[in-house]
């Protein structure tokens, strides 16, 4: 599978955001090992602060299916900008995915890669309990 392959498909998922608060709605596609796609969008809701990201939706999602080994996530939003992962995600993503490789994308191109080692340098984790 390509990363354009990745990035289309959270394009697609971007389209189910429950983003009526904010307007701004994201998209998730993580890859696993054996290559298969797991989606995610951001949920929001009455409260605001119980929002769940795009990427952290595709990262549970993906464990209760049974997952545990990942190779990719694209992340897309209908930006300039690149929108890289917020801090939650950093420390959820490296716990369950690793080093993963991080797809940014917008409506129309890639607007960048990282690692997520890149992304969260000196994290906490399970090797420091
Ligand atoms: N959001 C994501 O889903 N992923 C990101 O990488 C950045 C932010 C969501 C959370 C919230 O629903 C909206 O975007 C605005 O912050």
């Amino acid at each position: 599978m390509s990363g354009s392959d990745l990035v289309i498909a959270a394009r697609e998922a971007r389209r189910f955001a429950c983003a009526d608060f904010s307007s701004f709605k994201v998209g998730a596609a993580l890859e696993t090992q054996d290559g298969q796609i797991v989606t995610g969008c951001n949920i929001e809701n009455a409260t605001y602060g119980l929002t769940m990201c795009a990427e952290r939706v595709a990262m549970f999602k993906a464990l209760s299916e049974g997952h545990r080994v990942f190779r990719r996530i694209a992340i897309v939003a209908d930006t300039e900008a690149p929108t890289p992962p917020c801090g939650a995600c950093r420390q959820i993503l490296w716990e369950f995915g690793g080093d993963l490789e991080v797809i940014l994308a917008n409506l129309a191109r890639e607007t960048g890669r990282h690692t997520l080692g890149e992304l969260l340098p000196h994290p906490f984790d399970t090797r420091l309990l």
